[in-house]
């Protein structure tokens, strides 16, 4: 359904994750002694921001989908986002010990158990988007943006760029825009296919937020606190992870990310009014804390 002017976007993104949350518990029930499900559970319900589910409601929203269908394919997505998440903090990727504030998924259970979760979140996915009835298109556009074009493509490059392989900005830009900005971009276009409406106005701004967001990421690894961010800091440093802030140093990544906030925000004038929440999304991908 359409919404309302006015409205403020932490408002906005804490009702979106609690209505996700609530679907995600739904779809994911618990199964006494069932371990594979206990996994699933505790990769998805713990402490996530819930941005990506966000974006594929409000651009629904912006676009008049149906919510129930927006609510699946946001649910879709987390299953996604959350499945990359271990399998990223695996002993074999970044060997993390802390995410969402809790242990990682592996520390919890143990490492076949977490790859097993994160498989099956992956395929989890497709049977939620298949019980929606999903357009064909979506099935297509999340395999895509979580495949070897997208997701998980970036990882590859990720851990092959550890070995001081990358050495230009277009490269590490090249490694985000698949390794996060992949997902992001099927979030914030997702409202404008399924309503089968030109995306390329969203497509736009998801590629400026999805670069802002991983900076603020790069940013927060060297500047925060783990009791703040919910994961460990230094870590990029410490594996020597070509990132944006290893590469510009952090007075010039910050620049770079609000120049790319300013650049996602003019992407969205053709929506005038109707996009005022994701202007506002747009800046809090660099003013975040967490
Ligand atoms: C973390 O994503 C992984 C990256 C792509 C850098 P988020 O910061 O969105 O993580 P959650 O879902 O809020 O925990
Ligand atoms: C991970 O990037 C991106 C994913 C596809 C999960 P990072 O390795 O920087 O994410 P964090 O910092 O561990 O959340
Ligand atoms: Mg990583
Ligand atoms: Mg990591
Ligand atoms: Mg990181």
């Amino acid at each position: 359904m359409a919404a309302p002017l006015g409205r403020v976007f932490e408002d906005v993104l804490m009702a979106d994750a609690r209505a996700v949350e609530a679907r995600l518990d739904a779809l994911l029930p618990a199964i006494f002694g069932n371990r594979l499900r206990a996994a699933m559970r505790y990769a998805i319900l713990g402490q996530g921001k819930r941005l990506r589910p966000f974006f594929v409601l409000e651009s629904s929203r912006l676009h008049d989908v149906n919510d129930t269908l927006a609510l699946n394919v946001a649910c879709a997505l987390e299953c996604v986002h959350c499945y990359s998440l271990v399998h990223d903090d695996l002993p074999a990727m970044d060997n993390d010990n802390l995410r969402r504030g809790q242990p990682t998924t592996h520390r919890k259970f143990d490492e076949a158990t977490a790859i097993l979760a994160g498989d099956a979140l992956l395929t989890f996915a497709f049977e939620i988007l298949s019980a929606a009835n999903a357009p064909v298109g979506v099935f297509g556009s999340l395999a895509k943006a979580s495949g070897p074009d997208g997701m998980v493509g970036g990882q590859m490059l990720d851990i092959e760029a550890e070995t001081g392989n990358f050495s230009s900005l277009a490269e590490i830009s090249n490694m985000q825009q698949k390794k996060t900005g992949a997902l992001f971009a099927f979030a914030c276009t997702a409202g404008a296919v399924l309503a089968k409406a030109d995306a390329a106005p969203l497509q736009l701004y998801a590629e400026k937020v999805g670069l802002a967001f991983q900076i603020t990421d790069d940013v927060l690894d060297v500047e925060s606190d783990a009791s703040i961010l919910g994961k460990a800091t230094g870590k990029d440093s410490g594996r020597g992870k070509a990132t944006f802030v290893d590469f510009l140093g952090l007075g010039a990544a910050k620049a770079e990310s609000e120049k790319r906030v300013e650049e996602a925000i003019a992407a969205l004038s053709p929506y005038g009014t109707q996009a005022g929440v994701l202007s506002q999304a747009a800046r809090f991908m660099i003013t975040r804390r967490k």
